[in-house]
């Protein structure tokens, strides 16, 4: 057992092989309906990536930063030479996969542009016409913003800070400390807009 949970991919294809034995209650029990079960699908990952990234913010911010103040001095290197980066991978990639699952999701749906457009894509008539619409897309445009502040903001200036992948071995420890305080704002900017975005991605199915 100890072999088992010590190999994280294993326990990973175990969680999905456990998943799917759901699948197939449902299928047992429900029947088989390919459109409805390709959408749950994408909501699905969908909101497994989005919980990855929202839990690596959440991590930066609740745990890491606060932290390491308190870590001695000798110590700090190993987090932002190994933790950090690693975490950062998946932050970045979690990030892309929850915006790519979220637009097809829209795109399915049948409001990409409605929604995209806070629902002003019919004119100011009447406006919201749909409010759920207006409703996803606010959520929407906040994760879209904390997407590219992952990649345009935060991603490089921890490239500048932590000198990742030895991009930057030049910077002097202003410039760094620079770098890591504007990746530090933004990342306090998303656990901030990561609050009201999850309020609007979950009542668009279940207040509206
Ligand atoms: C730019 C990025 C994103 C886009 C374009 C997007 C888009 C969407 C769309 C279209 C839905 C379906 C709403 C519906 O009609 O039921 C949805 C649902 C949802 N999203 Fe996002 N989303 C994004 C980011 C996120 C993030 C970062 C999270 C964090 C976990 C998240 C969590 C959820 C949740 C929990 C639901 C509700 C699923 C349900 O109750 O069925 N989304 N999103």
């Amino acid at each position: 057992m100890a072999a088992f949970l010590g190999n994280l991919r294993n326990v990973v294809i175990a969680g999905f092989v456990l998943a799917a034995l759901l699948f197939g209650l449902y299928f047992y029990t429900q029947g088989y309906d390919g459109p409805t079960f390709e959408l749950f699908l994408m909501r699905w990952l969908h909101v497994g990536s989005g919980v990855m990234w929202i839990g690596l913010l959440w991590y930066f911010n609740f745990v890491s930063t606060p932290t390491t103040p308190k870590i001695p001095e000798e110590l700090r290197p190993a987090l932002g030479r190994y933790i950090t980066p690693a975490a950062l991978w998946w932050f970045r990639w979690s990030a892309m996969a929850t915006i790519v699952f979220g637009i097809a999701l829209a795109w399915r749906n049948n409001y990409l542009v409605e929604a995209y457009t806070l629902d002003f894509s019919q004119g100011m008539a009447g406006w919201p016409l749909v409010p759920k619409y207006l409703g996803i897309g606010i959520g929407m445009w906040l994760a879209t913003i904390m997407w590219f502040n992952v990649w345009f903001v935060i991603w490089p200036n921890q490239q500048k800070a932590l000198n990742i992948g030895g991009k930057y071995p030049d910077l002097t420890p202003p410039e760094k400390a620079a770098a890591g305080k504007t990746a530090g704002m933004f990342s306090r900017i998303n656990t901030l807009l990561s609050i009201p975005m999850l309020f609007s991605m979950v009542a668009a199915g279940h207040l509206y």
